[in-house]
């Protein structure tokens, strides 16, 4: 068969798939919030890494953690509050043997803990790398303390010998399943059953052709079953293709599913799954592009096991794009894969080569794969062992379906530029329209979990939050319901943040714009308020509007009083205007008419405004604007209102000479909050309150322009300048970091680069219109150009 180019190889075989509706950009998160302002409780001990393995017990009230070479019960209400740990280190012999056999002593010749799983109210069960030689205990929590049962069972299969290779476990009743390498060199994958009657999968490469484990989890499908079916365990991981034809390896995702009552067969498989079968699992992002690779899966479950949903994170496999997704597939249309699709067979073309095709004969009676149902035991087969060879021989050379799973709306819920999404977690909140409506948290791997939703079709990010204070890649997630917590594991430590803040939403047009389905606006106290986890009834009283994102039913704000700026002809003057919005568009007004800004005379920054060698001509009103769009609407918001007034002349003495000479340095005029006069409304139309008793008149000399000041200023301005290019031609790295300004509603502080690592890389292209347009600078990540039509926000402002 003649070898094509990668790609369009790929594009036949419906791997590229192209979606009617255009592709959406990938959204903004609306708000950025910084671990100094999220209510997050941290552990971490001195000398413990690798936070990574976490187990809940709301049942104890304690959250399990285990890290390298320790395991911890913490308090799940506070998990800063210890409640017990255990220590369990490799003996030095071993530690030995591992260093012997050409691994690293400190990083892989150590115990680290992978496997955690509840048995019973007191007991659990734990394995650990053990320094390239698995073990696996019992842990017993008893009178407020944790301590292992050391009877150190062989834990090959059950846990990685290699810490840093992904593996997948789950405890159902006394049976541990386990997805893992079985050898020390990682190159026997296994799904593993230990049980009364031990379980694997064949060495085949038509079985587990070097994958990658992500995840496991149960469906109960037996419960009201039509056909007497079996509850079935999923495992979702990735591994190299055999049905593509590649010069390359090729990756793609899978899930493949086994019978909770498999025993083996008798002659054909024996101590061998039957009932092991496997599809490709899509998640077409709107490029053409290789496979996406499945990262993490979250099991959303329903009101029953049909209605179950499997949330995927998917990241590309090469390194070409920076593009993360979500995709959702609903276990019914997995199951509907596996028990009517068709099969792939290989067939051998040429000589030696071996291709992967649709089988199109007779398949063989029962059905190859299906777990023991009511037919099977109508025919006198009641348990694996009974099945025929000819099933038997069928499903242990053909294990792969030949339809893909496709994800539930047929394309992507979410897709993000920007930092790769590791892990997720989904839970489904009541909202006051009496629905429920899944929210997302995404892991990624600079420290942030995003929170996103999708709205028919429309992708929203409602904030992204940094729960520790470093950029390390978030390794797990565990949510309860029951604390109302997300609970965060990287190598560094583990943290735990409430699902929702909604007292961060300072307005009520920013608690309804945020359209996140915990909060609401309260019309009766005017707070952004948490609902209860109960169905909602209607009432009046409580504002949201989640698929809408229609705030037009907030009432007026108060009108936002203008701070008084006194300036000197000549100086600099900085208005600040601090936006909690990423996805607000500023804009600033001059007397009521939209300010046109224009270089030399001003700069506008992601802060605020400059205003450089200040004349008569400059003095009045400035109001700073953000507006939001959203559905059809534009809401602006005041978000901060100065009245610049020149100084006037005093008599000596009178003045704040020792404030004014530290503004004089840097050649800026701060706004001197300390003597600001409070007019009271933010309606006067100048000249009226300049001759306010109770202004301040500073003294006159202090701002007289000096000649050094005049070529301070000059530096400024160039610095300025340079930096302003720097920052409108420089790539999305550096606009990035501005758009994340914090809230100003909230801490009142000044903005600060990210910490470490930055949120997202988004769009880029908002920078089209920075010296001539009105609307000059355009938020952050927001593109639309200059799209606040001027008169509109003149119109719809109150100033
Ligand atoms: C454990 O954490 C350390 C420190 O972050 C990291 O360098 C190392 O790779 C981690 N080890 C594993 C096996 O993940
Ligand atoms: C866990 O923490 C909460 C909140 O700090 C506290 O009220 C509770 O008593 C703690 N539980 C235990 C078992 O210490
Ligand atoms: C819990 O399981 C352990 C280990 O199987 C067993 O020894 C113990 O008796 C069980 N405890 C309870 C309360 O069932």
């Amino acid at each position: 068969m003649p070898r094509l180019p990668l790609l369009a190889l790929l594009c036949a075989p419906l791997l590229c798939v192209a979606h009617g509706q255009a592709p959406a950009a990938p959204p903004t998160p609306r708000k950025t919030v910084y671990h100094q302002d999220v209510l997050a409780k941290v552990f971490r001990e001195d000398g413990v890494w690798n936070y990574t393995t976490m187990l809940l017990r709301e049942d104890l009230g304690l959250l399990m953690l285990g890290a390298r070479e320790a395991i911890y019960a913490l308090n799940i209400s506070d998990i800063s509050d210890r409640k017990s740990a255990v220590y369990w280190r490799v003996p030095v012999d071993k530690q030995r043997e591992c260093t012997y056999k050409g691994k690293s002593a400190d990083i892989e010749c150590r115990n680290y803990v992978r496997t955690l799983h509840k048995i019973n109210s007191t007991s659990m069960y734990v394995c650990g790398t053990n320094a390239f030689s698995p073990t696996c205990d019992y842990l017993i929590f008893a009178d407020g303390q944790l301590k292992l049962g050391e009877v150190h069972e062989e834990g090959k299969g059950k846990c990685p010998f290699d810490p840093l290779q992904r593996y997948a476990s789950l405890m159902v009743g006394n049976d541990l399943y386990s997805a893992t390498a079985i050898n020390f060199l990682g190159s026997e994958p296994v799904l593993l059953r230990s049980s009364q009657s031990t379980l694997r999968t064949e060495f085949k490469s038509s079985w587990l052709n070097e994958p990658n484990f992500v995840y496991m989890d149960l469906v109960p499908e037996s419960e009201h079953s039509p056909d007497g079916d079996d509850d079935k365990v999923y495992l979702f991981f990735s591994e190299n293709a055999v049905e593509y034809d590649f010069y390359s390896k090729l990756m793609v995702s899978r899930v493949a599913r086994v019978c909770k009552e498999d025993m083996g067969g008798q002659r054909t498989l024996q101590r061998k799954w039957t009932s092991f079968l496997k599809a490709r699992l899509d998640c077409s992002v709107p490029q053409p592009s290789l496979p996406y690779i499945v990262q993490d899966i979250f099991l959303l479950a329903g009101d029953s096991w049909e209605f179950g949903v499997f949330y995927g994170v998917f990241i590309p496999q090469s390194e070409s794009s920076d593009l993360s997704a979500v995709c959702a597939y609903s276990i019914t249309d997995i199951r509907n894969v596996f028990s009517a699709g068709k099969y792939k067979t290989p067939v051998s073309v040429e000589t030696s080569h071996i291709k992967w095709v649709m089988f199109s004969g007779d398949v063989p009676s029962p059905r190859p794969g299906a777990c023991i149902n009511d037919a099977a035991r109508s025919q006198g087969m009641t348990r694996s062992l009974d099945l025929p060879d000819k099933t038997l021989q069928f499903i242990r050379d053909r294990p792969l379906m030949d339809d893909a799973v496709r994800p539930l709306t047929g394309a992507p819920l979410l897709l993000q530029r920007g930092p790769a999404f590791t892990r997720i977690v989904v839970d489904n909140v009541p909202t006051l329209d009496g629905h429920m409506h899944p929210v997302m948290f995404i892991g990624t791997e600079n420290g942030f979990v995003q929170k996103a939703v999708n709205y028919e079709g429309e992708m929203h990010i409602i904030e992204e939050v940094q729960p520790l204070d470093t950029p390390q890649a978030i390794k797990t997630l565990r949510l309860s319901l029951s604390t109302g917590q997300l609970y965060v594991g990287t190598e560094s430590g583990a943290a735990q943040m409430p699902l929702s803040d909604c007292g961060r939403y300072a307005s009520c047009l920013d608690c309804v714009l945020a359209r996140d389905p915990y909060c609401a606006w309260s019309l009766t106290t005017s707070l952004c308020v948490t609902l209860p986890r109960s169905p909602h009834t209607a009432d009046g009283s409580l504002l949201q509007s989640l698929r809408e994102g229609d705030a037009s039913s907030c009432p007026e704000p108060a009108p936002v009083t203008a701070e008084v700026v006194q300036v000197s002809p000549g100086s600099t003057v900085r208005l600040a205007c601090q936006v909690d919005s990423n996805l607000a568009q500023v804009s600033w007004l001059f007397n009521q008419q939209l300010l046109k800004t224009s270089a030399p005379k001003h700069y506008l920054y992601p802060q605020g405004l400059l205003i450089f060698a200040t004349s008569a001509s400059d003095l009045g009103e400035y109001t700073c604007l953000a507006t939001e769009h959203s559905g059809a609407h534009a809401y602006p918001r005041v978000m901060a209102a100065y009245k610049l007034l020149p100084v006037l002349p005093v008599s000596p003495g009178t003045g704040q000479e020792g404030e004014e000479e530290t503004d004089k340095e840097a050649g800026i005029t701060e706004p001197p909050v300390s003597q600001v006069t409070a007019p009271k409304r933010g309606t006067t139309t100048g000249g009226k309150d300049d001759t306010t008793p109770e202004q301040p008149q500073p003294n006159a000399g202090a701002r007289q322009i000096t000649g050094l000041q005049v070529a301070v200023a000059s530096l400024a301005l160039i610095l300025i300048a340079v930096l302003g290019v720097g920052l409108f031609l420089g790539r999305a790295r550096i606009r990035s970091r501005f758009r994340s300004a914090p809230s100003s509603a909230r801490n009142g502080t000044a903005y600060q680069p990210a910490p470490q690592g930055k949120p997202n890389n988004h769009r880029t292209d908002q920078n089209s219109n920075n010296s001539t347009t009105a609307v000059t600078f355009s938020g952050k990540g927001v593109s639309n150009g200059p799209s606040v039509a001027i008169t509109s926000i003149g119109e719809e402002s109150e100033i």
